[in-house]
């Protein structure tokens, strides 16, 4: 059966590619289904280190589904936000990193997703905006949430507010994109990127991940307090022996994620 959601493999990094480049990869049901089984697959794959998402074709996502969306009521609308939630939060939930690869319009829901991957890797040709409120709706798969978090809440409201599109340089210069790349060097660079994340501690990646995820959420003193204790149960672990073991050798680790 065809996916929405193309899946490769290059060593310990894979690739999702939003594959719907007709539609400019907007966000259907089926589109969102695809995702989320594309996400629980490469979850479940223990020897997986690193993951990049990105689309097929001039968009990264232009968006939730805006033709299926003009046929839903209340309760259809409810059940589409709390299935891009979902979606979007299981990539949060990933062990190992996610890179988003914006190789173009990642407007609406494509910026939601950009957004609930790990950081944003932009093509100079990248287009970012929350474009919702110019249809009568707002953002609805976490951008309300997310984006303020990422660019801080003043330069969230002009964004969500005017509905307008920002490029790549903009997305760099707000925080929005951690760098910026032609064209043809995007996924190349997401690549190196994840594959240079790949060799390192996968259990210190991981807590990483969760103590950021969680910890912005609380205040200091309790978030503090959370990374003392992930800290301590690192020397648990055969990574930190490896790891420091590694060093003191002067060679590269070989980590197992134990
Ligand atoms: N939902 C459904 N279909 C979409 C879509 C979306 N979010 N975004 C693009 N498409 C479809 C178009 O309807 C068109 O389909 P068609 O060929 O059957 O007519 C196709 O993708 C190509 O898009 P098109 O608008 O012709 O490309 P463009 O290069 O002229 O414009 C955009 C690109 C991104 C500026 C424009 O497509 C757009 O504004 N999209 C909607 C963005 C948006 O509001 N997203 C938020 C949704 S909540």
């Amino acid at each position: 059966m065809t996916s929405f959601v193309e899946i490769t493999q290059d060593g310990l990094v894979s690739t999702l590619t939003l594959n719907r480049p007709d539609k400019l990869n907007a966000l259907s049901t089926e589109v969102l289904n695809d995702l989320r089984s594309a996400i629980t697959m490469i979850g479940a794959k223990e020897e997986l280190r690193a993951a990049i998402i990105t689309g097929a074709g001039k968009a990264f996502a232009a968006g939730a589904d805006i033709a299926a969306m003009t046929e839903m009521n209340e309760w259809e609308g409810r059940d589409f936000g709390a299935l891009g939630h979902s979606v979007f939060a299981s990539i949060e939930k990933l062990r190992f990193p996610v890179i988003a690869a914006v190789n173009g319009f990642a407007l609406g829901g494509g910026c939601e997703l950009a957004l609930a991957c790990d950081f944003i890797y932009a093509s100079s040709k990248a287009k970012f905006g929350q474009p919702e409120v110019g249809l009568g709706i707002i953002p609805g798969f976490g951008g309300t949430q997310r984006l303020p978090r990422r660019v801080g809440p003043a330069m969230a409201r002009e964004l969500i507010y005017t509905g307008r599109m920002i490029g790549a340089d903009e997305a760099l210069r707000i925080g929005l994109a951690n760098a910026v790349f032609a064209p043809e060097e995007l996924l190349a660079s997401a690549q190196k990127a994840a594959a240079h994340i790949a060799t390192q501690g996968p259990l210190a990646i991981a807590t990483a991940k969760r103590l950021i995820a969680r910890g912005i959420e609380k205040p200091l003193l309790e978030a503090n307090a959370l990374e003392q204790d992930a800290f301590a149960a690192c020397f648990g672990t055969e990574d930190q022996a490896e790891g420091m073991t590694a060093f003191l050798e002067k060679r590269d680790a070989v980590f197992k994620g134990r």
